[in-house]
């Protein structure tokens, strides 16, 4: 009988060799309810499954919130919604979770997985949105203020490994890099209205670039020749910088990733979120709340760390983390994304 017609027996998508390799092929990993031991198997290799997120330092994230029963925990960034599920079963009974991201994709899958945990679904409340707008958010949703803030800053690793989405140089993909598609302009768009010293500042500033100056001359020179729409052809304008960049193919990785962490961070305007969700926080928690947030990299962990030190020593805060909490050594060994992560902490006056 023929395989094609509808009640033949479903074929698993053609792929080369033995396992898939790109992110849509594996389709195991995308359905973890259904392949748990092969998702079990890729989680013991040190991978996060393709279309998930594993969460990063859990229980040091619920020391700092220490949720109860009946409290109003808000998270900034829900991602798959793994410190969401967490804090949700805390809270009960009769407390919330108010779950935000700015992700129109991921955020309606994320929302049926919470949902289907059977808790009350008034305990539930998800808004697609920036969190630079949290304070407006929480003036209708809770006026009396949350107990507790949750941010853990940067993207998902559903962002990251889908190539449509545009995060990644790891496969081809549209230049795109917007958490939120729907608004502002793709990163192939954005290129065109920088010039070199534009270009040259965000790499340095967003990604502490060191050949900042060369690799935006070269961007945007390539750029205005002929347009780069795809995440492949940004890469190759670094790699054609290779016999520049001192230490072979793996500083000319790592030159791509820091190229690719500045546009990103640009063309979400990602810093000004972070400042601006830094000082809605105070506003938004009652006294005594707690706040807790999780960065990747050292432009994220500046703004956090001098905007909860500002707000110690001007009384805002009790209480703040004396030293950054880093991820377990069990951890890091066992999620590699987990090892550039930073905890920081504060209690609301
Ligand atoms: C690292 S992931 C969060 C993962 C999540 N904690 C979990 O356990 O699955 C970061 C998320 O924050 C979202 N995000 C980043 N900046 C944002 C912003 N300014 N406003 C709203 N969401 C944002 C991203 O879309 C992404 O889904």
């Amino acid at each position: 009988m023929n395989e094609s017609a509808s009640e033949g027996p479903k074929r698993r998508p053609r792929y080369r060799g033995k396992n898939p390799r790109a992110f849509h092929e594996k389709y195991k990993e995308h359905r973890p309810d259904q392949y748990a031991a092969d998702v079990a198997k890729v989680i013991a290799g040190g991978k996060t499954p393709a279309g998930t997120h594993r969460p990063i330092m859990v229980r040091e994230i619920m020391d700092a919130l220490s949720p109860k029963p009946g409290e109003i925990a808000v998270d900034c960034t829900l991602g798959y919604g793994g410190h969401a599920r967490e804090l949700l079963a805390a809270v009960q009974p009769g407390g919330r979770l108010i779950g935000i991201d700015a992700d129109p994709i991921e955020l309606p899958k994320t929302e049926v997985r919470l949902r289907s945990l059977g808790f009350p679904p008034e305990s539930l409340v998800v808004k697609r949105a920036n969190f630079a707008g949290l304070h407006r958010f929480l003036a209708t949703e809770a006026p009396e203020g949350a107990d507790m803030v949750l941010a853990d800053l940067g993207l998902s690793s559903m962002q990251i490994d889908n190539p449509t989405r545009g995060f990644t140089f790891k496969e081809d993909g549209p230049l795109d890099m917007r958490m939120n598609p729907l608004k502002g302009l793709p990163a192939s768009e954005f290129l065109s209205t920088l010039n070199h010293a534009s270009l040259a500042r965000i790499l340095s500033e967003n990604a502490d670039e060191p050949f900042a100056d060369a690799i935006a001359l070269a961007i945007l020179r390539s750029h205005q020749t002929t347009p780069l729409k795809t995440t492949k052809a940004l890469a190759d304008v670094v790699r054609s910088l290779c016999g520049r960049i001192p230490g072979g193919e793996s500083a000319v990785e790592d030159t791509i990733r820091r190229v690719f962490q500045a546009i990103r961070i640009a063309v979400n305007d990602e810093f000004g979120a972070i400042d601006a969700l830094m000082r809605a926080i105070p506003d938004c928690l009652k006294p005594g709340g707690r706040v807790a947030i999780l960065t990747f990299h050292s432009g994220e962990d500046r703004r956090v760390k001098s905007a909860l030190k500002d707000g110690y020593t001007s009384g805002i805060y009790s209480n703040i983390a004396q030293e950054v909490v880093r991820a377990s050594f069990e951890e890091r060994r066992s999620n590699p994304r987990s090892i550039s992560a930073k905890l920081r902490y504060a209690t609301r006056q």
